[in-house]
């Protein structure tokens, strides 16, 4: 492996009992994070920090819908590890693909209050915690191809995401005086417990589609990329990188219509 890029950097990761998130994990430790897992399934959480290695990883449950669970969550970071350098904001979730025009409601405020508000809360309890310990720190949250264009998902997830963009751009004016970057990360379809759940395919099936309609052809998207692009912006090789939302989309969004052609 390349030189570690991550060396004595704490981190603390939404979303990562599975798929992106979980990809992250593994890849920030690899490169000599310690790595606080986020999430809802505590199960899965647990058992995937246990397989990264209780020296380097540790399970929090965390609900990012409440902000006091975030809070406590970064409160436990930084009581454990005694610093907080990396905030991976990425826990999310795919509605129902309903059309706008049946589109419930209550649906509608689970998503925001998933993929917005819990973005929110992630992004202040982090950056508060960074500004308190004096550390220049990284926050990511994962967008989408759905933040750039309508079509890719349900219209409350499309809202969700441009917002989680919009949310982006705003904080990293804000907290750019106190050295903190804020950027995305946006992939397009990944074969992830999401994905497959949401469209009922199989893993094949989502690549097989998915990679249809990139116009970058010959490699199959894999959450280890989109892992490998938060890495990158989590690094001090980012330095001056903030305030972009980096699609991980093979030129999708680029030459949608092109690559639909050929
Ligand atoms: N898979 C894709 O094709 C794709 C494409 C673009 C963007 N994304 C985004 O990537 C992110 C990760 O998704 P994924 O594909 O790895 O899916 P995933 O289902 O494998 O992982 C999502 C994780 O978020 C957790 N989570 C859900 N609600 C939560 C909550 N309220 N509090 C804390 N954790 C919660 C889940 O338990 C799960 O571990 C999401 O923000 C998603 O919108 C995914």
């Amino acid at each position: 492996m390349s030189k570690p890029r991550l060396e004595g950097k704490v981190a603390m990761i939404t979303g990562a009992a599975s798929g992106i998130g979980e990809a992250a994990a593994k890849l920030f430790a690899a490169h000599g994070a310690t790595v606080v897992i986020a999430d809802i399934q505590d199960e899965l959480g647990a058992a995937v920090a246990a397989s990264i290695g209780t020296d380097k990883c540790s399970y929090k449950h965390c609900d990012v819908t409440d902000e006091r669970q975030i809070e406590a969550a970064v409160e436990y970071v930084v009581t454990t590890y005694g610093r907080l350098d990396v905030v991976f904001s990425n826990a999310g979730m795919l509605p129902q693909a309903t059309p706008i025009m049946d589109v419930d409601m209550a649906e509608v405020d689970q998503v925001m209050a998933v993929n917005v508000r819990g973005m929110v809360g992630a992004i202040k309890h982090g950056a508060r915690a960074m500004v308190k310990l004096g550390i220049r720190g990284s926050i990511i949250c994962t967008s989408s191809v759905s933040s750039v264009q309508g079509g890719f998902g349900p219209a409350s997830y499309t809202a969700s995401k441009h917002a989680v963009v919009g949310l982006m751009r705003a904080a990293a004016g804000e907290l750019g005086r106190c050295g903190i970057r804020v950027n995305c990360v946006a992939p397009a379809g990944v074969a992830t417990p999401m994905s497959t759940v949401h469209t009922g395919w199989s893993a094949s099936q989502v690549e097989e589609t998915c990679s249809a309609s990139a116009a970058l052809k010959g490699v199959v998207l894999k959450a280890q990329n989109i892992a490998e692009a938060a890495l990158f912006l989590a690094s001090d090789e980012a330095a001056f990188i903030s305030g972009h939302n980096l699609l991980v989309d093979g030129a999708m969004t680029a030459t949608f219509s092109y690559s639909m052609m050929n």
